[in-house]
């Protein structure tokens, strides 16, 4: 069993326990303490130019949270980033090919070089090979596990400190309905995807000490950019959300909620787990 040790842990906000209190509590009072508030954080977000990523950066910002931007294609994030500033938001792009793992640590040091420090990370970059597991070279397979599995944790490895010194830290680690299934036409994808779950209960329990949380966040089959094969017309897409069991084929802003939910105080008391955001998909 994990020992907490309570001399490093920082009190927090107790929320009111309506039903144990002698006087009578609003019960507005539980949304006012639980604020799905962030401000004051500074977040960084991999691969977030696009799609899911885009949509938790963008719900983080418009909750208060000073944004890193990262993308391969610094065109877009830097598109976004002027779409925030120009809203009274604070944001920054950052460039970069994930699969390169010297680029975490240059990229968490940029992060608190511009805002100050990092107390949210988002590990949302990751890229996807399809093939037969027989003939896909070594060095295609090598460049997605250490874009879709070391990255993540180096990024983390660099980010926490960061968060350890403020007592108070969120990583979300973005898995993939793919991490419970078994699909030999994406190994290296799936597997690291199935990593990241390990890993988030792992970092959970050794960082839980200093209020850092970290969760797995697994989508299902979403309407983004690396799909967009998938859903040429409105037409295709509607067809191939009555595979879903909500009826629909998810959106980026399927994402919003969750990010909020998790890296807010509201989320506090959740860690090590890995969160389904998939329309019912997972669920059989
Ligand atoms: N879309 C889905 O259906 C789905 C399903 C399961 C899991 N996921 C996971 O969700 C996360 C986000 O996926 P998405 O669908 O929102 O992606 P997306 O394709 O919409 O956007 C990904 C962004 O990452 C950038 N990118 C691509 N390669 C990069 C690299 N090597 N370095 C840096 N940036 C890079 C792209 O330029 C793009 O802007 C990924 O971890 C993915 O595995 C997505």
């Amino acid at each position: 069993m994990h020992k907490a040790d309570p001399s490093r842990c920082s009190a927090p906000t107790p929320l009111p326990a309506i039903a144990a209190s002698a006087a009578p509590v609003s019960i507005f009072a539980v949304m006012e303490a639980v604020p799905f508030r962030v401000d004051g954080k500074v977040a960084l977000a991999t691969g977030a130019g696009r799609g899911i990523g885009l949509a938790m950066a963008r719900a983080l910002a418009a909750a208060g949270a000073a944004v890193a931007i990262q993308d391969i294609d610094l065109d877009v994030a830097n598109a976004e980033v002027a779409r925030i500033r120009s809203q009274g938001g604070k944001a920054i792009a950052l460039g970069g090919d994930l699969s390169d793992l010297t680029l975490p640590q240059q990229l968490v040091e940029q992060t608190v070089a511009h805002l100050g420090s990092i107390d949210i990370l988002i590990n949302n970059g990751a890229i996807q090979s399809n093939g037969s597991w027989l003939e896909m070279p070594v060095e295609e397979m090598q460049k997605q596990f250490d874009c879709d599995l070391l990255g993540p944790i180096l990024f983390s490895r660099y980010a926490v400190p960061h968060m350890k010194a403020r007592k108070w830290g969120r990583i979300i680690n973005i898995g993939s309905i793919q991490q419970r299934g078994a699909n030999p036409h994406m190994l290296p994808y799936s597997l690291s995807k199935a990593a990241m779950e390990k890993f988030t209960m792992a970092l959970a329990r050794d960082l839980a000490k200093d209020q850092i949380t970290v969760n797995c966040v697994a989508p299902g089959w979403i309407n983004t950019w690396r799909n967009r094969d998938d859903f040429k017309t409105e037409e295709e897409t509607k067809q191939k959300g009555r595979h879903i069991p909500l009826g629909r084929i998810g959106i980026p802003e399927d994402f919003a909620g969750i990010a909020l939910l998790l890296c807010s105080e509201a989320g506090s008391y959740i860690t090590g787990q890995t969160i389904f955001v998939d329309g019912g998909l997972s669920a059989h």
